[in-house]
């Protein structure tokens, strides 16, 4: 089984509107809601390739249960801690021509919370997948990716880790199955700024050498590289299309790649990861399982 984990889920709000004037009542000409986090980013696209997940991390109040319902509807599997107090935050999006965002803060973490979701870890077996991205809410220990998989370090699972700076760097060392920076997030962890795929390799390897198995470096509309852990490097060119709005991509493409791998083909889950990033890109939400398809065959 493949478990993600999301600390702090979001429901975004999403507003288009022809002009926004502050200071005054505006109308929205038509608005949609996502449900959203890294975590829940990965399940719903898993979801969308066919491959089953279950969504973990912490929910609260009616919008976490929300977001529950709509996960469970969407046919995610979840088990959410559930906080006592406060409620799971909402997003404010606000797109005109330009996009004026207004994330909300979520709910307090307590201690005793924390514990009910390592306990929950107990469920995880040889050969599951748990999926650990994005930033740690301030409420929480920022060494919490770290004591997850010292929790599961008993077992092989395969983790797999999308975040920045030393939140990465310290999982090395319980040798993640995966690890995607982006280019910048890869070079601000060695400070030097990359440009060529020479440069992006190099340092990718220093990830490999460091303890992770797999490194995939996206590179937004340029593509992505993936050194396997085999030592072999793939370089993938980017799809094209029209940008409507890239956030997600980076979790699809992760979501994309995980699906793809599973049968140990790296070159095909580049591409596959690849072609969902591109094709989140060219959707307002998360891209559906036909365009991502039409777009691998044209990798
Ligand atoms: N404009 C684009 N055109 C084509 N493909 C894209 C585009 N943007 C993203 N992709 C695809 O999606 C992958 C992931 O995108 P990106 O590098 O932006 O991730 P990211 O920076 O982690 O994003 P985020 O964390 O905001 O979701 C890229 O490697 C690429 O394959
Ligand atoms: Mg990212």
């Amino acid at each position: 089984m493949i478990y993600t984990i999301t600390f702090n889920p979001a429901i975004d709000y999403v507003l288009h509107a022809s002009e926004v004037k502050a200071g005054n009542i505006n109308r929205a000409d038509r608005e949609e809601i996502y449900f959203g986090g890294k975590g829940i980013n990965v399940s719903l696209m898993l979801r969308e390739l066919g491959v089953q997940s279950i969504a973990l991390g912490f929910a609260a109040g009616f919008t976490g249960t929300a977001i529950e319902d709509g996960l469970s509807l969407a046919g995610i599997k979840t088990d959410f801690v559930h906080l006592k107090s406060g409620f799971t935050r909402i997003n404010v999006k606000i797109k005109t021509n330009a996009e004026t965002d207004i994330n909300g803060r979520g709910p307090n973490i307590p201690k005793d919370a924390v514990d009910e979701l390592m306990y929950k870890l107990n469920a995880l077996k040889d050969g599951d997948t748990v999926v650990l991205a994005g930033s740690i809410p301030k409420s929480l220990p920022d060494n919490i990716y770290e004591k997850i998989l010292e929790e599961i370090s008993d077992r092989r699972v395969k983790a797999v880790v999308d975040a920045e700076k030393d939140l990465l760097l310290n999982t090395l060392k319980y040798k993640p199955f995966l690890v995607k920076p982006n280019k910048f997030e890869l070079g601000e962890m060695f400070g030097a700024e990359l440009h060529t795929n020479e440069e992006i390799a190099l340092y990718a390897e220093k990830l490999r050498e460091m303890g992770a198995r797999n490194v995939l470096v996206s590179m937004a509309g340029d593509g992505a590289l993936l050194i396997d852990e085999n030592g072999k490097t793939h370089i993938c060119g980017a799809c094209r299309g029209e940008v409507k709005n890239s956030v997600g991509a980076g979790d699809s493409m992760v979501a994309g790649f995980i699906a793809g791998s599973i049968n140990g083909d790296y070159e095909y889950a580049l591409k596959l990861g690849a072609a969902a990033g591109g094709a989140t890109a060219f959707s307002e939400g998360l891209a559906k399982k036909k365009e991502i398809l039409a777009l691998v065959n044209k990798l």
